[in-house]
């Protein structure tokens, strides 16, 4: 039987405003439950989400309509030998060898959005960013970093920036329309159409002469005997754009709210940067910016003590489980000094948080977002070791499928 709290619905005004207080109450008195207004059913506690991730009932099938039609057949709704098979072809490009190559390009990123010169979304160049100077560090630099990577990753010309920005806004808000906003919708598949036609060409090209991209590394990579289509290269592409882009752009402001709301944490990661890496962890435990994943079930499943039936939509949300208090000691307060966290293996999918998922499709990007990451805030560390929240500023969250603040207001 569900039982019955109260809580109000995820998606109204009340519940997107905190969700983490409905998954506070859940955890204690219904850690599964049925919430209407997402028509699924939330799992929160820590060891329950964990069993989910594992449990072959649990399938990714709901990425057959929360991402097909703006992905193509993506990594993330196959499974079995097809997905080891593709997976085997995309991951080594991000871990070990692989990744090591790229981490050159990050950092020529990161200083080249500091310092100016990156395309600006409407139109024009960003300015140059100086001690002193007032800004808001989403726009000035969390939205940029993640998809200029991805775009010299990809050997795609940087003045193009401004319109792949366009198209994985337009995404990622098809991925996070839990409200099935037509408009929404319309305009993720549009943007889709617009990308396809944009990377058809340059696949064939990149076929025809292949460079050390990772286009024509995709175009040429192959398994077992087994090569991508021109079709699985432009789904690839699009999913690295976006899987890589939003989440790592999101928890540049988190890291940036939990460090500057407490100025004392700022201070203590600028002169001690062996904390760098708590604070990057404790940020993606406390607020992973993909707080939930969806699964379909192929079965009938009993899940503490609830039977949920075979069909139905269910959300493992990280964001409860990397809260459970059965977990985590003080488990909703960020503390990059906890000792019951292995902050060393936060970005290697050990199951002790879920930013990143489990299992078989947890990240197969986590280790280039900890380069993007560490790289990203020690730039940040060394150049502005004053910065501050901008006066009478108090950031914003926002979203419940992705969450952030909306805004970062600073002064250098
Ligand atoms: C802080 C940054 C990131 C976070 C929090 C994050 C989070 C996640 C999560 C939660 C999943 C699992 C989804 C599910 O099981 O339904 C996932 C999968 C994935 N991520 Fe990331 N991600 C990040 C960065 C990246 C980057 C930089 C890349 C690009 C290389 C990337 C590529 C992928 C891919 C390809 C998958 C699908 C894996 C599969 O289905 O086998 N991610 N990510």
């Amino acid at each position: 039987m569900v039982t019955t709290v109260s809580v109000p619905p995820l998606l109204s005004p009340e519940g997107s405003a905190d969700p983490y207080a409905v998954y506070r109450v859940l955890r204690e008195e219904a850690p599964v439950y049925f919430d209407e207004s997402t028509q699924s059913y939330l799992i929160t506690r820590h060891a329950d989400v964990l069993a989910g991730y594992r449990h072959p009932a649990f399938t990714s099938r709901n990425y057959e309509w929360q991402l097909e039609p703006v992905f193509g057949r993506s990594l993330l709704q196959l499974h079995g030998r097809e997905h080891a098979r593709k997976r085997a072809l995309v991951s080594p490009n991000f871990r070990g060898e692989g990744l090591e190559s790229w981490i050159p390009l990050v950092k020529r990123n990161v200083r080249a959005i500091l310092d100016g010169g990156v395309q600006e979304e409407v139109d024009g160049l960003l300015e140059p960013l100086e001690p002193g100077m007032e800004v808001d560090m989403l726009p000035r630099f969390a939205h940029h970093l993640p998809v200029s990577v991805m775009m010299a990753m990809l050997e795609l010309p940087r003045e193009d920036e401004a319109m792949f920005l366009g198209w994985y806004n337009r995404m990622i808000a098809f991925l996070a329309n839990l409200e099935n906003d037509p408009d929404v919708h319309s305009s993720g598949i549009q943007a889709r159409v617009e990308l396809r036609e944009y990377l058809a060409p340059i696949i064939q090209e990149r076929r025809a002469n292949p460079g050390t991209d990772l286009i024509s590394t995709l175009a040429a990579a192959e398994f077992e005997g087994e090569r991508l289509s021109d079709e699985e290269v432009a789904t690839h592409t699009t999913q690295l754009l976006n899987a890589g882009s939003e989440t790592t752009d999101k928890t540049f402001g988190s890291v940036l709210r939990h460090l500057l709301s407490d100025r004392s944490r700022w201070e203590a990661v600028r002169d001690d940067r062996s904390l760098v890496l708590p604070v990057l962890a404790e940020t993606l435990r406390v607020t992973p910016p993909s707080q939930m994943n969806g699964r379909v079930l192929s079965e009938d499943v009993e899940v503490a003590g609830v039977p949920i039936p075979a069909g139905s939509l269910v959300h493992l949300v990280m964001a409860s489980a990397n809260r459970d208090e059965r977990r985590f000691a003080d488990a909703e307060t960020f503390d990059p000094w906890r000792t019951d966290f292995s902050f060393g293996k936060a970005f290697m999918g050990s199951g002790e948080h879920f930013a990143f998922g489990f299992g078989i499709h947890g990240c197969a990007g986590a280790q280039l977002a900890k380069a993007e990451l560490e790289i990203g805030l020690n730039a940040m560390l060394d150049r502005f070791p004053d910065m501050r929240l901008a006066d009478g500023f108090e950031p914003t969250e926002e979203g419940v499928k992705f969450r952030a603040p909306r805004e970062m207001r600073v002064v250098l």
